[in-house]
Parts: structure tokens; C-alpha cells; sequence
């Protein structure tokens, strides 16, 4: 039996942090993605894991090797080939480790698993809000807040149109750590009073999803809620730089996923101004990027 499966990554236009706090958040499907193949083997000794595409060395094979002992709680006779092609940049806030997660399980257990694979997202990546992985799942844009139904979401035509993302670099921290962090800094939870300032900011980013619902423009929505994640701390001061030279040249930009205090933020949206130019800047930085 062989069975094949893909998840997408996603981008997160509006909402990183907030919707771990119940606010809105609205996140697209990327078009490049994780595939699996799950060649299965009865005959075999064991399950070989294969990675092919963007290859994140040892430490991914280890997660993809979790993630297939965790499939075993349901499927124990776990035996053949895995065969992964990694078309995300690994790590870098577009949902490459849920992507992996869901493609295999997917590819593993079948489409039906949807409860089995939240249960391993909630094991593998603490305190997570849901965002990434009901995006990655649907395989549609959503608008999404935590313990509801996400609802798919009609944006306007072309709106991602001449669009291009920047990759700054593998962040620092992982999401679950920076997530563990935001807490501690934003709720009683935490040993010291949260500063107005940074309330401030995910309030402004929890509008922003409003005003996308709205109808806002997006480039002007983008604006702001880069502010906003400046002000959250995560966003390093090379990428502000970065973003600020693309608001310069006319154009907005954010970071897609939970960023970093130090180190790269991961990718970057960036549109509003003429690719050619928005990739000019990433070049000029060395910064690899991508159409989109
Ligand atoms: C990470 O892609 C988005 C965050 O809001 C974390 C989460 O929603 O689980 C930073």
C-alpha cells in the first residue's frame, strides 16, 4: 500500500500572539508545502524515515521520527518507507513543523485523523493557539479564534498579488518557547505587571484582524501591526531595518509567524510596492526570498 499526502504552510496576515489570547487572527495557505509518501511494508524490520527538498539535517529527521512514534499509539505496526519533500523554508514561521506533522499523519493514519493530529500538535508544540494548525489542515484562508469553529474566509481577489517573501534568517527561540514567554509577560501569571505598552500592542494587532474583516487595505492594516510586534519584542533589529527600508520604498511588510527576540524573525511579507524593488532590498541584504 503506498499513500501520498501534502499539507501547505501558511502566512499569517493578522493575529500572531493575540490569538493566543482569544483574539482574531486571519492566516492563508501558502502554495508550497510539506508531501509525504508512506510506502507501507509489512515484511519490513522497521519504518525508514527519507527527507528530500529543504533538508533541516538531524533535527528534523528527530521530529519527523517523533511525530511517526506518536502516529504508533494508533498504528503500531509502523513499517516501510517515509518519504518526505520539504518545499517550506524549515522553521521560519511558515508552519513547516505542523505542515510535517499533519502531511505524515495524514499520509499514516488517513484523512479522517483530524482529532489524533491536534492531539500530537498539542504535545509537540505546548501552548500553541490552533491558528496554524486549522490553516494548515483546511487548506483554506480562515479567520480563527481560539475554542471556536474556524471560518473560512472570502479576502479580496489578488490581494497577496505581487507579493514577495524575505527570509531573515532562522529565529533564535522556538514558538513554543516565545509563546511561553508572551504569557509570562502579559497575564497575572506572569511575576511582573504586564507594561501598558505591550497590551497596547496586542490590542492593536487584535484590531487589525478587525479591520481586515472590514475591508481595510491590507498594506496600511500591515503598517500598523508591524508596529505592534516591534513593540511585543519580537521582531530583531535587522528586520526592522529590513521593513523599514520597504515602507520607505512605498511598500508594507511583517513578520508571518511568532518572530524572534534575537537572530533572524523567519519570513517576512512584504507587498505594496513593485516586486522588482521589494526584491532589490532583499538582495541587497542578502536575504534569500521567494515570489509568492
Ligand atoms: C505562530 O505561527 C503564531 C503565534 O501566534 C503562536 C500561535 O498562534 O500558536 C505566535
Amino acid at each position: 500500500m503506498s499513500r501520498s499526502s501534502f499539507a501547505p504552510g501558511k502566512i499569517i496576515l493578522s493575529g500572531e500572539y493575540a490569538v493566543v489570547f482569544g483574539h482574531a487572527g486571519i492566516a492563508v495557505p501558502s502554495s508550497i508545502g510539506m508531501e509525504v509518501i508512506f510506502e507501507e511494508d509489512s515484511n519490513a524490520d522497521q519504518l525508514e524515515i527519507l527527507w528530500d527538498g529543504t533538508y533541516g539535517g538531524e533535527p528534523w529527521l528527530a521530529y519527523a521520527e517523533k511525530i511517526a512514534g506518536l502516529c504508533r499509539k494508533k498504528r503500531t505496526k509502523l513499517r516501510g518507507r517515509l518519504m518526505i519533500h520539504s518545499g517550506l523554508p524549515l522553521g521560519k514561521g511558515m508552519g513547516s513543523s505542523t505542515a510535517l506533522l499533519i502531511a505524515m499523519t495524514r499520509a499514516v493514519l488517513g484523512d479522517d485523523a483530524r482529532e489524533e493530529a491536534l492531539l500530537m500538535e498539542d504535545h509537540l508544540n505546548p501552548g500553541h493557539s490552533g491558528l496554524d494548525f486549522a490553516v494548515i489542515w483546511e487548506d483554506t484562508p480562515l479567520l480563527f479564534r481560539k475554542g471556536m469553529n474556524p471560518e473560512p474566509i472570502n479576502l479580496p481577489p489578488g490581494m497577496l498579488r505581487g507579493g514577495v517573501l524575505i527570509d531573515t534568517g532562522l529565529p533564535s527561540e522556538p514558538t513554543s518557547e516565545l509563546v511561553a514567554w508572551m504569557k509570562e509577560k502579559l497575564t497575572a501569571a506572569g511575576t511582573r505587571r504586564p507594561s501598558s505598552e505591550s497590551l497596547e500592542a496586542l490590542n492593536i494587532i487584535a484590531r487589525c484582524s478587525e479591520r481586515l474583516i472590514a475591508g481595510d487595505d491590507l498594506s496600511t492594516v500591515m503598517r500598523d501591526h508591524h508596529k505592534a510586534q516591534v513593540a511585543l519584542g519580537v521582531v530583531p533589529e535587522e528586520t526592522q531595518e529590513l521593513i523599514a527600508a520597504i515602507e520607505r520604498a512605498g511598500g508594507a511588510a511583517k513578520v508571518i509567524g511568532a518572530g524572534s527576540r534575537t537572530g533572524g524573525a523567519g519570513m517576512v511579507l512584504a507587498l505594496g510596492a513593485d516586486a522588482e524593488k521589494l526584491e532589490a532590498i532583499a538582495e541587497s541584504r542578502r536575504m534569500p526570498f521567494m515570489q509568492l
